[in-house]
């Protein structure tokens, strides 16, 4: 991802006042990826609606926090002892339409995008997180074959909440 791309990002999201709060999560994320020495590289894909681009998705390379996630995966018994998450498997850390755009098929379009160009990159799996007070993210990665690891929604709180994985085979 470059500074460029950082700065669409930006762009895309612009007063959002419910997703503002990403523009500091994504700087701080991009800003850690370019420091030397931590392991993470960060991809950013676009959609484009004529001659903007209306979306985004951002991706991470991360073993070390892979790693984590096994071993948390494990001490919390939703996986099987003998789970393991490849290093090199993906994170998907973000994922954005513009408002005005969604329930079109553009995140559909541009996740597609993602799990074609991850396979050409031999990645065999995304790992994701998930977090919100609504469940369109959720029921969208539901849609796209995630399959959940972890689910820690509340309907009482309008929380969705989980942590799933793409097997990419
Ligand atoms: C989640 C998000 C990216 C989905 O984008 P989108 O372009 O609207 O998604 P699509 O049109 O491709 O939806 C595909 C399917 O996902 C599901 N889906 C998407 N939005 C949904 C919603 N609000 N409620 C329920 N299901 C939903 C549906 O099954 C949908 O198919 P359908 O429209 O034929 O019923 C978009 O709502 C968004 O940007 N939300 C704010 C940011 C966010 O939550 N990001 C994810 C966490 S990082």
């Amino acid at each position: 991802m470059t500074q460029q791309n950082f700065e669409e990002v930006v762009k895309i999201i612009g007063d959002d006042p419910k997703y503002r709060h990403f523009i500091d999560r994504i700087k701080k994320d991009f800003d850690n990826s370019k420091l030397k020495g931590i392991p993470v590289a960060m991809h950013a894909y676009f959609k484009k609606e004529g001659e903007e681009n209306i979306g985004f998705c951002i991706l991470s390379l991360s073993p070390l926090k892979m790693k984590q996630w096994e071993k948390t995966f494990k001490e919390e018994g939703w996986v099987g002892e003998d789970f393991k998450i490849d290093i090199s498997s993906f994170e998907l850390m973000y994922m954005y339409i513009k408002p005005g755009f969604r329930r079109k098929g553009k995140a559909t379009q541009i996740f597609n995008k993602v799990i074609k160009r991850s396979k050409t990159l031999g990645i065999k799996s995304i790992y994701a997180y998930v977090s919100d007070t609504n469940n369109a993210a959720l029921e969208f990665y539901r849609k796209s074959g995630a399959k959940i690891i972890h689910d820690f929604s509340d309907e009482a709180e309008n929380i969705s909440a989980a942590f799933m994985v793409w097997k990419l085979l």
